[in-house]
C-alpha cells in the first residue's frame, strides 16, 4: 500500500519533513456547512446519517471539496461505541446526545461487554471502506474514538453534563465499578480502532474531551492509564505503513509530559496552551496538533490570518512535527467563507 499523494499530515506526525504545515479541523464536516445540513435532512437525522455509509462518505468529503485540507476524518460519533454496548443512544433535538439506559447499577456494569466492531459497528466499518475508496489516495483518512473516561461520562450521566455528579460520585465512592466500566470500554475502543485501521484508517485519534475535568491524580488513574493501554494495543503498522496515533485531552495542558510518555505519536492541544511552550516541553517526543481558538473564526479574515500566524510563529522553525488544527471542534455558527482565510494562511506560511 502506498502513501496518499498528499501525505503531509502523516509526515508531520511521524516527524518527517513536510512541504507545508498540514491542517484539518475538528468537526470539519458539520452544521456550519449548508451542504451538510442538506445531506442530514435527506438522511432524516444525525444518527441515521452516521448509520448510512454512502451518506457518511458524502459528508466526510464535503469540507475537502470546499477547502484544501490535508486530511479527511471519518464522519461518525464517539457515542456509537456505547450504543453498540446496548445503552440506546438517541439525540433529542437541540439537547444533544442521550442514553435510554444510563449505566449506574452494579448488575448492569457487571454485564457490560466489549462489542465486536465488525458485527455491531459494521456500518462504521463500511463507511471507512467507502471513504477510503472515494478518497482515492488523495489525502489520509483519520479514524477516531472517544477515550474510555469521556465515553464513561456520557454512559454514566446518561447524556451531556455540567457537573458530572453521577460519574464523580462513582469515582469517589465505588472506584471499582468505574474501573470495571473503563476496562471493558478500553477493550472495546482498542478493538474498534484496530478494526478501523483494518478497513482503511491511516491514522487514529482518541478524543478525551472530559479528561480535563478530573483532578491531577484522578486523571492519571481514570483517564490516562486507559488511553495508554489502548495505544499499546493498537496496530503499529498496517499494510507496510506506520499508523500514527493522536491523543487529545481537552484541558490537558498541565499533563503534556505524561500524555507524551504513553506511546502516542501526536498530542492534541486546546487553545489554552502556548504551542511553543508545549514544543519545548514534549516536542522531542511527539508531534503536536492544534491549537487555534475555534472562536477566532468569528473574527474578520485579517484577524483570522493574524491569529493563525501567531500559532505558527509560536511553534517555531523546522518543517515538521506540527499539524495545524483548532483547539476544539469548529462551531456550527462559523461562516464557511472564514475557513478559507485560515487555510490560505496556514498553507502560505513559510517557517
Ligand atoms: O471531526 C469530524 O468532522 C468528525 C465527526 C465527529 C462528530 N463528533 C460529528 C458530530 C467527531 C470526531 C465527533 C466526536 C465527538 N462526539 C466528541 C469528541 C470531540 C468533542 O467535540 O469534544 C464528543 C464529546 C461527541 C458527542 C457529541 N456528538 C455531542 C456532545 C454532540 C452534540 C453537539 C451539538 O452541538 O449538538 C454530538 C453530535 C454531533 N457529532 C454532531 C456532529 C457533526 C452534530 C449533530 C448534528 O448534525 O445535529
Amino acid at each position: 500500500m502506498t502513501r496518499p499523494k498528499n501525505d503531509n499530515f502523516l509526515r508531520a506526525l511521524l516527524k518527517e519533513p513536510t512541504d507545508r504545515t498540514p491542517l484539518w479541523l475538528m468537526r470539519q464536516a458539520g452544521r456550519y456547512l449548508p451542504e451538510y445540513c442538506e445531506t442530514r435532512k435527506r438522511a432524516g437525522d444525525f444518527l441515521s446519517l452516521c448509520k448510512a455509509p454512502d451518506l457518511a462518505c458524502e459528508v466526510t468529503l464535503q469540507p475537502l471539496a470546499r477547502y484544501d485540507l490535508d486530511a479527511a476524518i471519518l464522519f461518525s460519533d464517539i457515542l456509537t461505541v456505547p450504543d453498540a454496548m446496548g445503552l440506546g443512544l438517541y439525540f433529542e433535538a437541540g439537547e444533544g446526545p442521550r442514553f435510554e439506559r444510563p449505566l449506574r447499577e452494579e448488575w448492569a456494569i457487571n454485564n457490560l461487554t466489549a462489542p465486536d466492531p465488525h458485527e455491531h459497528l459494521g456500518y462504521v466499518m463500511d463507511a471507512v471502506r467507502t471513504i477510503r475508496k472515494a478518497l482515492d489516495n488523495s489525502v489520509p483518512l483519520i479514524g477516531f474514538s472517544g477515550s474510555p473516561y469521556t465515553l464513561a461520562c456520557y454512559m454514566v450521566e446518561g447524556g451531556g453534563s455540567k457537573d458530572f455528579r453521577h460519574i464523580k460520585a462513582m469515582l469517589y465512592s465505588r472506584p471499582d465499578l468505574l474501573h470495571r466500566i473503563l476496562s471493558v470500554t478500553a477493550d472495546a475502543v482498542t478493538a474498534y480502532l484496530n478494526a478501523q485501521i483494518e478497513c482503511g484508517a491511516q491514522a487514529v485519534m482518541i478524543f478525551d474531551t472530559w479528561g480535563g475535568s478530573l483532578s491531577n491524580a484522578a486523571y492519571q488513574e481514570f483517564s490516562l492509564a486507559y488511553m495508554q493501554k489502548i495505544v499499546a494495543g493498537l496496530h503499529q503498522t498496517w499494510e507496510g505503513q506506520k499508523i500514527p496515533s493522536i491523543v487529545f485531552t481537552k484541558g490537558g495542558g498541565l499533563w503534556l509530559e505524561k500524555i507524551a510518555a504513553i506511546g502516542c505519536d501526536g498530542v492534541g492541544l486546546d487553545w489554552t496552551v502556548d504551542i511553543g511552550d508545549a514544543r519545548r516541553r514534549v516536542g522531542d517526543q511527539v508531534a503536536l496538533q492544534g491549537n487555534l481558538d475555534p472562536n477566532v473564526l468569528f473574527a474578520t479574515p485579517e484577524k483570522i490570518a493574524a491569529e493563525a500566524t501567531k500559532v505558527l510563529d509560536a511553534y517555531g522553525p523546522g518543517n515538521t512535527g506540527h499539524v495545524f488544527n483548532l483547539g476544539h471542534g469548529i462551531s456550527q455558527f462559523t461562516p464557511p467563507e472564514h475557513v478559507v482565510a485560515l487555510v490560505e494562511t496556514v498553507h502560505g506560511y513559510r517557517r
